[in-house]
């Protein structure tokens, strides 16, 4: 059975251990840097970092970042709550059973109760050549908004209520 545990002192290790094929580590930055990225953010305060552990049967298989965005008032054009899906990655030898959807699955339950402030929509960038993601994304309801990020990534959306 497939669960989300929040990453903390216990399995941070574990964490930064997972790896990915090579072909695959150009459409996501390591766990090693993420981890320190929701360091930082949390730091800054004004959003929220939220780091889960994928696990099958108590066996840590992937990582799940994404962080609350509430509106930054001191933005005009910002005028939705929402959460980044930063990063999802499934360890390469535990790819292709299911994880890494059941995982997506969970997270946007987690989401919908709103523990971190409630939100419009989940949104994440996604490169064009990831097959697999896309695939993953669309088929849980995300849209293709059409809009891309400075790497030409483009940003898919799911809303929550
Ligand atoms: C994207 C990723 C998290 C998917 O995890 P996963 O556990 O292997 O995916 P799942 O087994 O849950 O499969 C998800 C979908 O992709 C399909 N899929 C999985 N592996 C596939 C493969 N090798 N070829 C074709 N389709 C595949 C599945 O059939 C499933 O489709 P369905 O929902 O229509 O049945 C994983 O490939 C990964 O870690 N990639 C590298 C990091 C990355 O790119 N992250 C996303 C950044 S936006």
């Amino acid at each position: 059975m497939v669960e989300l545990k929040e990453i903390n002192e216990d399995n941070f290790e574990e964490c930064i251990a997972l790896k990915l094929n090579k072909e695959q580590s150009k459409f996501i930055a390591s766990n090693l840097f993420s981890l320190a990225e929701a360091y930082a953010i949390k730091n800054s305060g004004m959003n929220t970092p939220i780091t889960y552990g994928v696990y099958n049967d108590n066996i840590m298989v992937g990582f799940i970042m994404a962080v609350y965005q509430p509106i930054d008032k001191n933005d005009p054009e910002d005028f939705e709550n929402v959460f980044y899906l930063a990063r999802m990655m499934i360890d390469s030898k535990y790819q292709g059973k299911g994880y890494g959807k059941q995982a997506m699955i969970k997270m946007i339950e987690i989401m919908k109760e709103y523990p971190y402030g409630a939100a419009d929509a989940v949104v994440l960038s996604c490169s064009r050549d990831n097959t697999i993601a896309n695939k993953l994304y669309t088929s849980l309801g995300f849209i293709d908004t059409g809009e891309t990020d400075e790497d030409g990534d483009v940003y898919l959306r799911l809303d929550l209520r």
